[in-house]
């Protein structure tokens, strides 16, 4: 039963319990017009304590195709964060206004804090370098429907891993999956957290390398997940600098790519794929886009048990 409950870690949910949200997700793909009033007179908050377009955007309007409404703030200078209240105090204000939240915050733990207060269901729209697991619940319907599974995959994950909160959390829900093999891409310095090798892969005998160079394993995969290099989250512009421009995708790499590779991104992209890499059918990150909102429709619809 997934009425009432939080989402704020992509393990928070059964693998039966996301499959019951990418059904529903695929059902409202078919037919929207079947949904546009499945939430009606029901009230969606977005918290966004942190820049966002997709993530914020598709969570809005999934509510309004629901036939909901919405309220929040993008900013969080425009509300009363800036007089400096405090976090339980705004989550039981907007708690009491609204039937779910969404909040994005920059500090890690902020959605589990949050949700200890907060009287309707709250969703994690991604904290700081932590999780973002409704990207996941995206990345993992595009698998989904690119694939016909989630399982029996080689995935290569490229780019900034350790600060990539979308990364941590795919890996976190992919590695419940059969016979999913991790290709972690990425340079030293930003190698994925230690704690998601020790709690996650090691832990559940997971097969995964480590590498420094794209072109070296790019003919192995079946799906590649590009990440850009998380800007804010550097202490030092210099590093920054020098990093961003570790992975560029075009053509060229792809010759050797396979025929059916799934290439994905949860965007913003800002140097990582070639604009001419969007043509290429292999590009399924705009399609991924599209399908973040119908996951989100679902997953609202889910937790206010009105699907
Ligand atoms: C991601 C995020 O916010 O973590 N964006 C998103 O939600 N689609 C990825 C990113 O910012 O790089």
């Amino acid at each position: 039963m997934l009425k009432g409950r939080h989402l704020i870690d992509p393990q928070d949910f059964t693998v039966e319990e996301l499959d019951e949200i990418f059904s529903l997700a695929e059902e409202i793909i078919k037919n929207p017009e079947d949904f546009a009033h499945t939430c009606e007179g029901k009230i969606l908050g977005t918290l966004f304590y942190e820049p966002s377009t997709r993530t914020r955007l598709s969570f809005e309007t999934a509510m309004l195709r629901l036939g909901g409404k919405v309220v929040g703030f993008s900013e969080p200078s425009s509300s009363s964060v800036a007089k400096g209240e405090n976090l339980p105090d705004t989550i039981r204000t907007v708690g009491s206004y609204t039937d779910i939240i969404a909040m994005r915050h920059p500090k890690e733990g902020a959605p589990k804090y949050a949700s200890q207060f907060s009287p309707v269901p709250l969703i994690n729209a991604g904290d700081g370098g932590h999780q973002h697991p409704t990207q996941t619940l995206t990345d993992l319907l595009t698998i989904k429907i690119a694939k016909g599974k989630i399982s029996n995959l080689t995935i290569g994950l490229c780019g900034d891993l350790k600060f990539g909160r979308t990364v941590h959390s795919l890996i976190k829900a992919m590695s419940r999956y059969e016979n999913i093999k991790f290709i972690l891409i990425s340079p030293n310095e930003l190698q994925i957290p230690k704690y998601i090798k020790t709690e996650v892969l090691d832990r559940k005998l997971i097969n995964y390398i480590e590498v420094e160079r794209l072109e070296d394993v790019i003919d192995s995969l079946d799906i590649l997940y590009m990440t850009r290099v998380q800007k804010e989250r550097f202490f030092n512009e210099a590093d920054y600098i020098r990093l961003k421009d570790s992975y560029i995708l075009d053509r060229e790499k792809l010759k050797s790519a396979k025929k059916d590779l799934t290439i994905l991104h949860p965007l913003p992209r800002v140097n990582e794929i070639s604009m001419e890499v969007d043509s290429d059918p292999r590009a399924w990150y705009f399609k991924q886009v599209k399908f973040g909102m119908f996951v989100r429709m679902a997953l609202i619809a889910k937790l206010l048990g009105v699907s």
